[in-house]
């Protein structure tokens, strides 16, 4: 289908600037959530990197919902957690999103699934009688780096959460489980809490390491908690029937990049957080994940996980955006006359790192070249919101926003707005060079031109 650039009337773009610019001029901090936000219910049930503020996200929705009061459903391509996905489904809208990191497709699966909270307390009963029954002290489970990551009676404490999982028959049930799971590998693994790349703690620390059972059995009664939290907003909302969500979710285990069909359902919305730079030098979501995803029952993964993807901790961060440094620049010429400010960073950046230039490069190009993908699931006419940070390379900031609002242009979407905003909770790594910048991000408000 042929598009046209058609140019949203004046009104339109004057009424959504004047909203969010009233919104500041009463609070200049207005969008930093300070007091205002609280990982709750459905948010509240894994810890997964770099996550969006939930009540943010909520209120952007709720801007361009009263702006097109058409919109009843939404994309996001980088779903992570899911933290859009939860504020989709308060608001009973249909829902699809897309990773490339299976933990990430769990996660949100995890916060989709039907909300039968009788049924789960019994299964979750069931689930502690299989552990405390299980005496066995076997280790019935071998990968890459075991002995490295976990020390022996922590293996046989997680071999016996894992069979008591495998146990319970219904899969809503044990992805629930597996999610607690993960986030007990995570706290009793011997890699470092204090970031998110796998890095040995020091002996005396791994010699105390908790006991898996009993860290398991709390985040077990919390994440119950929340789903009984969960349930409550629903039926408050009306979006809930007979315990299932009003809300169509489709979710797939997905490289943007990927080629996409012609005829793709098209959603009326698209709001995202994109990585910030290629994942291994800025939040390597695999390696977070490498872990918790070696004792997850690979046939309770989202669709058939290609083999490759879980093949080493880096194999994840190696397939996401910017992955491949092969031919970066090459790859990236094209952009230098597609982006100013995409050819002022690459020209800063090559007096100080050919290593950093390729990353900045190979990132970009990748990033450009989900765009057509990107957009071929949003209808025409259809506004985004793109929640983004700036990365340091070589000590050079790189202004994504202002990047990605020059090849969204060049692609005919129109810019709508930029919210410049304080970072108060989102957990980045502190002591990584690359993230030094990453105390503001931006959330760039585009649209998509009309469909012919
Ligand atoms: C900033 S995180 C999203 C976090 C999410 N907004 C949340 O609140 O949890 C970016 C996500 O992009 C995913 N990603 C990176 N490269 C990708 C690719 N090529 N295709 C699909 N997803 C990708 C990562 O796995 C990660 O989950």
């Amino acid at each position: 289908m042929q598009r046209t650039k058609e140019t949203l009337p004046y009104q339109q773009i004057s009424d959504i600037s004047l909203h969010l610019d009233s919104l500041v001029s009463l609070d200049k901090q207005y969008w930093a959530f300070k007091g205002r936000s609280r990982r709750n219910h459905c948010h509240a049930f894994i810890s997964y990197p770099a996550m969006m503020v939930p009540e943010m996200q909520g209120e952007l929705i709720d801007i361009l919902k009263r702006q097109d009061p058409s919109i009843n459903s939404i994309f996001d391509p980088f779903v992570g957690s899911g933290t859009t996905l939860g504020e989709a489904l308060i608001r009973g809208f249909d829902f699809f999103g897309t990773d490339i990191n299976p933990l990430a497709i769990l996660s949100c699966e995890v916060k989709a699934s039907p909300l039968f909270i009788d049924a789960l307390k019994i299964k979750i009963n069931d689930l502690k009688h299989s552990i405390q029954s299980d005496n066995s002290t076997e280790v019935d489970i071998s990968f890459f780096g075991l002995n490295k990551w976990f020390i022996p009676r922590v293996q046989i404490g997680l071999c016996k959460l894992r069979r008591a999982i495998k146990q319970e028959r219904q899969p809503w049930a044990r992805r629930f489980f597996w999610l607690v799971l993960c986030d007990t590998v995570r706290k009793t693994c011997n890699s470092r809490s204090s970031t998110y790349k796998l890095h040995i703690k020091q002996e005396e620390i791994i010699e105390n390491v908790s006991n898996p059972i009993e860290v398991f059995l709390k985040k077990l009664d919390k994440n119950l908690s929340f789903r009984v939290e969960q349930k409550q907003i629903h039926e408050k909302n009306g979006s809930l029937k007979s315990g299932r969500f009003i809300s169509k979710v489709d979710l797939k285990l997905q490289d943007v990049n990927q080629p996409v069909a012609s005829n793709v359902k098209q959603y009326d919305l698209m709001i995202t957080s994109p990585p910030y730079g290629d994942n291994s030098t800025t939040v390597p979501y695999g390696q977070y994940s490498y872990l918790p995803l070696q004792w997850i029952d690979t046939e309770d993964l989202r669709a058939i996980v290609p083999k490759n993807l879980l093949k080493n901790s880096s194999s994840i961060d190696s397939a996401g955006l910017g992955g491949s440094r092969k031919d970066a620049l090459k790859k990236a010429e094209y952009l230098l006359s597609l982006s100013p400010s995409f050819k002022e960073t690459y020209n800063n950046i090559s007096t100080k790192t050919k290593d950093g230039l390729k990353r900045l490069s190979s990132f970009i190009a990748d990033l450009d070249s989900s765009l057509p993908n990107i957009l071929s699931y949003l209808k025409g006419g259809g506004y985004m919101a793109w929640t983004l940070g700036n990365r340091n390379i070589g000590g050079v900031e790189v202004p994504l926003n202002k990047i990605l609002r020059e090849l969204l242009e060049a692609k005919e979407c129109e810019f709508i707005y930029e919210i410049n905003r304080d970072i108060l909770g989102k957990r980045m790594p502190a002591r990584n060079n690359a993230s030094k910048t990453m105390t503001k991000e931006t959330v760039l408000v585009m649209r998509k031109c009309q469909n012919e």
